[in-house]
């Protein structure tokens, strides 16, 4: 994944647990790279390693730690970096879930040749069905997190019911239900 990805990792670890506690994670990952490029792309590999070695230092599961990184991305670096995007992407939730597709086709002139995944919504008034397709595996609690990120920037409430697993052959696909309020 790109550059960016790992950097927002590393800046979510250090800002709510200090440097040392990044400096300890890194190790425990075993990833050689001391800084990263944001706009380099590297394996994966590298940010599921820093995930597993951020929940095996902080003592959460690797979900929780990914849905507190969708939330980090979805309040601190989207806002910081992309706030324009962000605000013509929608003026209220559903309408900027119904774009977020449009918003990953706005930037793959500045992430060449990124793999962003690719959502569906369905909904009936606010009872939303968010259908995720990814061709990477775990990270469902990411997007979790940017949707309570998101409730919380267009001062919504959401309810979350049971999420729905889809048996794929390839990558992850889930459809995540929620209430609106
Ligand atoms: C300012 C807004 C955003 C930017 C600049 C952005 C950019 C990116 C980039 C660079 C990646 C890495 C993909 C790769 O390197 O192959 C990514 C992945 C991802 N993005 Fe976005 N994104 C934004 C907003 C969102 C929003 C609102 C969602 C909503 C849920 C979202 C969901 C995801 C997910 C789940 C991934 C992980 C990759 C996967 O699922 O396979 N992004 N995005």
């Amino acid at each position: 994944m790109y550059g960016l990805i790992n950097k927002s990792l590393r800046a979510m670890i250090i800002e709510n647990h200090g440097i040392d506690c990044w400096d300890s994670v890194l190790e425990k990952s075993g990833v050689p790279i001391e800084s990263f490029v944001s706009m380099q792309r590297y394996e994966d590999d590298v940010t599921y390693a820093l995930v597993g070695a951020a929940s095996e230092k902080l003592g959460a599961s690797a979900e929780e730690c990914l849905e507190a990184f969708g939330y980090y991305w979805a309040t601190v670096v989207a806002p910081g970096s992309y706030g324009l995007l962000l605000n013509s992407t929608g003026r209220n939730l559903l309408e900027f879930l119904n774009h977020i597709n449009h918003l990953h086709d706005r930037i793959t002139t500045t992430f060449i040749g990124y793999m962003p995944p690719y959502f569906e919504v369905s909904h009936t008034e606010n009872r939303v069905a968010l259908r995720y397709e990814s061709k990477r595996q775990g990270l469902t609690p990411f997007v979790i997190g940017i949707l309570k990120g998101l409730a919380e920037r267009f001062g919504s409430t959401l309810t979350f019911e049971p999420l729905e697993k889809i048996e794929v052959s390839e990558g992850e696909t889930s459809v995540i239900h929620f209430v609106i309020n």
